[in-house]
């Protein structure tokens, strides 16, 4: 297993995820690599050659968060993975977890981003003094791919509607497309509900009735913003997982970022990468080790006297792993 530890909060979560999954007993070989802007000066750019070999012949990778630099300097190296290694399939699954006070205590969404186009496409310029341009690519082969991904998962996870999101009344032809594409793959799951919704409503109705969704399709932007949304119904960014994953390779990692603001205090929240890795448990087949991390994460957030600053607590980074660890014997 790759493991990328990131920058900013990514090597404490990282560690504190890594000691949890190992004393569950997971049958994983940690194989370390570094990348982002701190590897630039020794590989001359942040996402090296021999990283995307390692997950290419690893196949899965557990991903810390990296930082991209707002405004200038280099891509990001998130999006360049997805990107290419064609991790087309941005999978948040966003549940209540026990004893953790939020919004909504009866919230099991699934947020299904498209990963690879769209206004990520990276395909801005400048044209004229003053103005900018950002091209918002979609097309048929992405949009289908991913609405039968958001169908399979819903009929192999037993959920019962799928919604496509979108802004076609305004977006015509881009959204426009996704949204015919959208309704084309739904005929082939008629045991699957289908529904559509405008982006902005969808945010209005979230915040106010988010039970009445179950599995959210989404293009690449909306499918940022609404995860992030998503994340705040259940007490925030420090609590729900990710998985990107192509038909080759899978990279686990949370939804956060690198959170600069708290990075080096070794108060962050490792719970969303230990819920990542979860994620990844299951997707390699290791289904007990999987219930067991699941378990003891429930049993310690329950008890809610060991939590992180974020979630009420006082506890440090490691002393939330530790707890979880303990939680298992
Ligand atoms: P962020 O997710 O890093 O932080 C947003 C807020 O949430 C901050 O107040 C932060 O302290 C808090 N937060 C995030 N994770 C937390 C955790 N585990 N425990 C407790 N609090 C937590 O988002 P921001 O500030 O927009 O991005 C910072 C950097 O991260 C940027 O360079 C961005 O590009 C990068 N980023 C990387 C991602 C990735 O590697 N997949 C995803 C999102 C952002």
């Amino acid at each position: 297993m790759t493991l990328l530890p990131g920058d900013g909060i990514g090597p404490e979560v990282s560690r504190a995820a890594v000691k949890v999954i190992d004393a569950a007993g997971a049958n994983i070989e940690w194989d370390e690599v570094e990348a982002g802007i701190g590897v630039v000066e020794k590989y001359g750019k942040p996402l090296p050659e021999h990283v995307l070999e390692k997950i290419k012949k690893n196949r899965v990778a557990f991903k810390g968060p990296l930082t991209t630099i707002v405004g200038k300097g280099f891509a990001s190296v998130n999006v360049e993975l997805r990107k290419t290694l064609d991790l087309y399939a941005n999978l948040r699954p966003v549940q209540n977890l026990p004893g953790i006070q939020s919004r909504f205590g009866d919230i099991d969404l699934v947020v299904v981003r498209e990963n690879t186009e769209d206004l990520y496409s990276g395909l801005e310029h400048k044209i004229a003094p003053g103005v900018a341009q950002s091209l918002k690519i979609i097309t048929r082969k992405a949009s289908s791919r991913i609405v039968k991904f958001a169908f399979e998962y819903a009929g192999k996870h037993r959920r019962k509607k799928v919604t496509a999101v979108h802004k076609a009344n305004i977006m015509k032809v881009s959204d426009g497309l996704f949204l015919e594409t959208a309704k084309g793959v739904a005929k082939r799951y008629p045991k699957i509900k289908y529904q559509e919704v405008i982006v902005d409503n969808l945010c209005m109705q979230l915040v106010m009735k988010p039970q009445q969704y179950d599995v959210l399709v989404l293009t690449n932007l909306y499918g940022d913003i609404v995860s992030d949304l998503c994340a705040g119904l259940v007490g925030g960014l420090g609590l729900v997982p990710g998985a990107n994953i192509g038909d080759k390779c899978a990279v686990f990692e949370a939804v956060h970022g690198s959170a600069p603001d708290i990075a080096g205090k070794g108060i962050a929240n490792p719970l969303a990468l230990i819920l990542s890795g979860i994620l990844m448990l299951e997707h390699i087949g290791q289904m007990q080790t999987a219930d067991r991390v699941r378990q003891a994460v429930h049993r310690v957030t329950a008890r809610g006297k060991v939590l992180t600053p974020d979630l009420g607590g006082k506890a440090s980074t490691m002393e939330m792993a530790e707890a979880i660890v303990a939680a298992m014997q």
